[in-house]
């Protein structure tokens, strides 16, 4: 198993931007081309398609962005913080609030089933959104994160494979 996680590592390393990698032996990330059948059968769900990301943004902007802000970048109201109501406002789901800490399984679940409750005024959207379409804007939700948190986040994602 372990094995396996370092060669996920190396292989998503030499895929992530901003690696120091020389370029020439770096391949595309974004490209799905360059994916080889084999590893596409297999690998995690973090490659960042530019396509699926431009998909992922129409949905958020459409659904998402009137509570998380443009970009993910949150309200002025520090979500930490109940608000009077009692439920904690919508937080920022770029890389600078909690949002990157959950695996993939994980945020797709959120958002179908919306905040629990008490918890915040987040709808459900299973049954108003499409799975591809929750793909989508989870994949746009990751765009916003630095290289350095997104590879952080990699090794979350392969710790929940794991279990
Ligand atoms: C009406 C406001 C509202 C809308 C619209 C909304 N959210 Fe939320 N969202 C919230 C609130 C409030 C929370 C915090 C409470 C909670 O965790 O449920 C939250 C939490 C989340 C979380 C968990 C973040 C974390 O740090 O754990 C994710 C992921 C998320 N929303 C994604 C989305 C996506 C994607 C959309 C669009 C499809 C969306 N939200 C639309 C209000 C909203």
């Amino acid at each position: 198993m372990r094995r396996t996680s370092l060669a996920w590592l190396a292989l998503l390393g030499v895929a992530l931007p901003g690696c120091d990698k020389p370029a020439e032996d770096a391949p595309d990330a974004t490209a799905s081309a360059s994916v080889p059948a084999h590893q596409a059968a297999t690998k995690p769900d973090t490659w960042l398609k530019p396509e699926q990301v431009e998909r992922g943004r129409l949905v958020y902007e459409k659904h998402c962005l009137e509570c998380h802000g443009a970009e993910g970048r949150g309200q002025p109201d520090d979500w930490r913080v109940k608000g009077a109501n009692g439920m904690y406002p919508p937080p920022p789901l770029d890389d600078s609030a909690h949002a990157w800490h959950h695996p993939t399984a994980v945020l797709k679940q959120r958002i179908r089933e919306g905040s629990p409750p008490g918890v915040g005024d987040m709808p459900a959207w299973q049954g108003k959104l499409t799975e591809a379409e929750i793909d989508d804007v989870v994949v746009y939700v990751k765009s916003l994160w630095s290289p350095e948190v997104f590879r952080r986040w990699i090794e979350i994602e392969m710790r929940s494979m794991q279990n």
